[in-house]
């Protein structure tokens, strides 16, 4: 199977790489030579290969800055896919990676999961441009995969966040900084390397079209994750907890963010997921 990985160098594109079933033969163009902002590079680049099947991880992620920079996210995260479709047989399946930032947060209330059934409600520019992507996929090509999943860390950090939590809490306690994180926030923390091999099963296993959530099980707030970090590093801490209040941010965040899915992809603990990164980087 011929596949082409667009994004293949950020945070989830790097574990895909390093995952790919046997079966696979990935071709990765760097941004320079398919940019989904340039239509005529992504033309002439599709026009060059022969592929199976596309898999998008290319996305603006800066959460906060979207709020500023509305053009940008729409530009990459909704158009960005729409240009890709215009230059593609529109019987080649697309597998798009979404967000649990497509959801409000209001579950809370009942400490239960957002299913793939759940109605989306995003309440930031970078969530309301995530779904206007899936909204595009879904109407354009019917064979698609639109993978919504959170939290994301993996050996490469994100490209487009200049790191992750976990490398942010390690460095601070590595350099004996006090640490306050949010405590009232909650979400499942996802191991990309993890996530990367649920996304080749659900490609080679053939399953339905669809959307799927794939996370870890389980569910914890900043403050929970951070503890953890810091337990399985062995590193000891100065940590507070504090409320999300303490910590303004531009966009709003949802309070609640824990996926589940009815579709059968899980990718075990959080926990376990949290424990194998450690391990990997240390
Ligand atoms: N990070 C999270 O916590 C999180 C949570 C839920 C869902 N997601 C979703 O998961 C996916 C992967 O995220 P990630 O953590 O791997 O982020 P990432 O490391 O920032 O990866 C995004 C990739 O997209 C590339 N890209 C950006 N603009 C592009 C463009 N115009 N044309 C081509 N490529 C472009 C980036 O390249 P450059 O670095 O060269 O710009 C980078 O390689 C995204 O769809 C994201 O929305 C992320």
């Amino acid at each position: 199977m011929k596949i082409l990985l667009v994004g293949a160098y950020g945070q989830l594109g790097t574990d895909l790489r390093k995952t790919a079933p046997e079966c696979v033969k990935l071709i990765c163009p760097k941004k320079y030579e398919f940019n989904i902002l340039n239509k005529e590079a992504v033309k002439n680049f599709i026009s060059k290969v022969e592929v199976d099947l596309i898999i998008n991880c290319a996305a603006y992620v800066k959460v906060d800055f979207a709020e500023e920079e509305v053009k940008e996210a729409f530009s990459v995260n909704s158009y960005g896919i729409k240009t890709i479709i215009d230059n593609l047989n529109k019987e080649i399946p697309i597998v798009h990676i979404s967000t649990d930032y497509v959801f409000d947060g209001k579950k809370w209330k009942y400490k239960e999961p957002y299913y793939e059934d759940d109605v989306p409600n995003p309440i930031n520019i970078y969530g309301i441009s995530k779904l206007a992507g899936e909204y595009i996929l879904r109407n354009y090509i019917e064979k698609h995969y639109i993978i919504r999943s959170s939290s994301l860390y993996g050996v490469a950090g994100a490209s487009g966040k200049g790191g992750n939590f976990p490398y942010t809490i390690l460095k601070k306690a590595k350099a004996g900084e006090k640490l306050r994180v949010i405590d009232d926030i909650y979400m499942v923390p996802t191991h990309t390397y993890d996530l990367a091999k649920g996304i080749w099963k659900l490609i080679t296993d053939e399953y339905p079209y669809g959307i799927y959530h794939i996370t870890h099980t389980g569910y914890c707030s900043w403050y929970e994750f951070a503890k953890k970090i810091l337990e399985f590093a062995g590193l000891s801490a100065d940590i507070e907890p504090v409320k999300h209040t303490e910590f303004p941010t531009k966009a709003k965040r949802p309070l609640w963010s824990v996926l589940g899915t009815k579709k059968g992809i899980e990718l075990g603990p959080w926990e376990e997921g949290l424990e194998r990164f450690i391990k990997m980087i240390s």
